[in-house]
């Protein structure tokens, strides 16, 4: 394979923060001085009491901790906020476009967003929530969104945002798990002109979630929504009489800041639980040094704060840097697919921060709207969710960027808390599809299948040999599932569940899963999850899911359904179950093949060969191994026999 180089531009190697000569020492020191380099690093926080502690964490199963600057305390509300208002009150903190490119957007400026978050928090008070109460926050991206995040942190409560795409089932789930006692949450989301009913959504979910006894709920679109008397409460009104004095918590290092549920392998999605001190740290550094930020840069994350990319790179990372960060409502391809570009214009977008599959999929609409912009402003471009194809990388440099931009491929993960592995541009020349080299602190190996590390060049399981500040710190409530869940496959090591190639000059490329996790658009599931969402219908006997190539989403989603006896399984039950999973999950779980199955292949205890329909999925018949361990191997034929291609 032919790898193209692109060296860092002389330009960069001279103005940016960090240059190739400044990575190389600082790497080192970041490993051979951890605790020198992490004393000096963690000032770009305010601490009310100094830390005297760093890293006291250990990966093995004896003194299993992960522990930073324990005995520091912090607020971070007071550090995104408070901390500003000196010097930089009145520069924006978040600019919001919305959906609609004819309405209004609206710029808050550090007092305002200060102010918000005061009122906001009093109003959590007012409701009860005190300090390590969890709250649940369904919002659409409205800055509202970020206020709720902030006003918890400010109270020392910690916040659970839910994607505004999940079903009430999937809502509801999350509610229970962390007990949730208030629900912050809008009339409706508007996203592509489409309404979305979320407040309908938590009304529904809140039939199975009897412990939450308040929601507040701001008004976005003025839909005419049911309001249930002493339980639910309009956020204008409420907040117009909240007082505007709140002064910020004192928490310690590892207080817990938020709870944020993803899928792995196995069971029901996990709370990863992240806390205030070390999260602070890494994605306040991480922030400034991947996209080289300086303040007054306009800076746009693409992402939802849904997922850990909007905590982390819209809300915590850039307001702890006192950077301006633009909020978008919208989506890529409405009213066109031009409405990114246009955006950037607009706003004069110095930084933009994507998904691979919004690039993918706004490249399949032809170059045609891309060039009517002008782009000029964008200096910097960057990726995450999932491994960026060549051709991906290519056109957002090339068409894009029109090869002034460096393209930053960003590889880190929920649990990770920020950027692991990425190009510093100033330092790092790019690779296409390679997120390249470590971030300060970050030391990754590749083990092979006997757990042993791999030398040089070479390909296997992507761990981390040790702790770093932004590492999640446990799964709600189930402290033993996260030591199985990342430090018992290789014992000693934090286990990413990625597979990943190192090449020669020791750059990585990440290939993607090595578990049973599948990503769908950047967004992550468990095909366990997706399994008994279909078998929770009363027609299907068996399901098994596997990932499938898909040119635009990355992987799709492709389901094995045995029915039950005596059912005829047809189009309208293959509708009936698609649809089925939307309302049990949510539409980013939607199959994108169901293909009835009258048996699954099963080895002669019983366990589903899940290698044998990944290749099947795949279109990869050729090459399905050894299928004569299989209880009934005739069952493959058949399944080749009935392969259905999606809809
Ligand atoms: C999984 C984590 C990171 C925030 C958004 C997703 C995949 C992520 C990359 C990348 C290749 C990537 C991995 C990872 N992934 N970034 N740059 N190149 N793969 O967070 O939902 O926790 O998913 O996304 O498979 O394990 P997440």
């Amino acid at each position: 394979m032919t790898e193209s180089l692109y060296p860092v531009p002389a330009e960069w190697a001279r103005k940016a923060l960090v240059d190739a000569e400044r990575y190389r020492a600082l790497y080192r020191e970041s490993l051979d001085d951890p605790e020198g380099f992490w004393r000096r690093e963690a000032q770009r926080i305010d601490w009310i009491r100094p830390f005297s502690r760093v890293d006291e964490s250990s990966f093995h199963k004896a003194d299993f901790a992960v522990r930073w600057f324990a005995d520091g305390t912090l607020n971070l509300s007071a550090n995104c906020l408070d901390r500003h208002l000196a010097e930089r009150g009145d520069d924006p903190a978040i600019i919001w476009e919305p959906d609609d490119p004819a309405a209004e957007g609206r710029t808050l400026t550090y007092r305002e967003l200060h102010r918000l978050t005061c009122r906001f928090a009093n109003l959590l008070k007012a409701n009860g929530v005190e300090r390590g109460d969890r709250v649940t926050i369904y919002m659409p991206m409205v800055p509202e969104a970020a206020v709720a995040m902030l006003a918890c942190a400010r109270i020392g409560a910690i916040h659970s945002v839910v994607f505004g795409g999940f079903s009430p089932e999937a809502l509801a789930g999350r509610i229970r798990d962390c007990d949730s006692r208030l629900v912050v949450t809008a009339d409706e989301g508007l996203r592509g002109g489409k309404p979305v009913p979320l407040k309908a959504n938590v009304d529904e979910a809140l039939r199975d979630c009897p412990g939450v006894s308040r929601v507040i709920m701001f008004r976005r679109t003025g839909a005419d929504v049911e309001m249930k008397e002493g339980r639910d409460i309009d956020w204008a009104a409420a907040m117009d009489a909240a007082p505007e004095d709140c002064p910020p918590v004192e928490m310690g290092a590892e207080d817990p800041l938020f709870i944020l549920y993803t899928s792995g392998s196995t069971g029901k999605p996990k709370g990863v639980l992240h806390s205030s001190g070390g999260y602070a740290v890494w994605t306040s550094l991480t922030h400034q040094i991947v996209f080289d930020y300086r303040p007054g840069q306009i800076y746009w994350c693409a992402a939802d704060i849904g997922w850990i990319t909007g905590h982390s790179y819209i809300v915590y990372g850039p307001l702890a840097n006192g950077a301006t960060s633009l909020m978008f409502e919208g989506v890529p391809n409405w009213p066109d697919p031009s409405r990114i570009w246009q955006v950037v214009d607009k706003h004069q977008v110095e930084i933009l921060y994507t998904a691979p599959t919004a690039l993918r999929a706004l490249m399949r609409e032809g170059d045609q709207w891309v060039s009517r912009t002008s782009r000029k402003s964008l200096r910097l471009l960057g990726t995450v969710g999932e491994p960026i194809n060549p051709e991906a990388w290519g056109w957002y440099h090339r068409v894009v960027g029109e090869g002034r931009s460096p393209v930053i491929d960003t590889w880190w993960q929920t649990e990770t808390g920020g950027m692991m592995i990425a190009p510093l541009p100033g330092a790092i020349a790019l690779k296409p599809g390679s997120a390249t080299r470590p971030l300060f602190g970050v030391e990754p190996a590749l083990l092979d299948a006997e757990g042993r590390e791999i030398a040089g060049p070479g390909e296997g399981a992507l761990v981390i040999k040790r702790s770093w500040p932004g590492q999640m710190r446990t799964v709600w409530g189930d402290h033993s599932r996260f030591f199985e869940t990342y430090f018992t496959t290789f014992a000693g090591y934090y286990f990413s569940g990625d597979g990943c190639r190192r090449d020669a000059d020791g750059d990585y490329w990440i290939t993607g899963r090595i578990d049973d996790v599948i990503n769908v658009s950047g967004h992550r599931l468990g095909t366990a999850e997706v399994e008994s969402a279909l078998v929770a219908h009363h027609s299907v006997a068996e399901a098994a899911v596997v990932g499938m190539p898909h040119e635009v989403k990355g992987q799709g989603i492709y389901a094995y359904v045995t029915v039950n006896a005596g059912l005829e399984p047809d189009a309208a039950m293959r509708a009936e179950l698609i649809s089925w999973v939307r309302k049990e999950i949510g539409p980013i779980a939607t199959p994108d093949v169901i293909q009835f199955a009258p048996a699954l292949p099963k080895t002669r205890s019983g366990k589903i060969m899940r290698r044998i329909l990944r290749k099947i999925a795949e279109g990869e018949l050729s090459s399905l191994g050894d299928t004569s361990t299989l209880a009934d191997p005739s069952v493959v034929d058949q399944l080749i026999a009935n392969r259905t291609l999606p809809v």
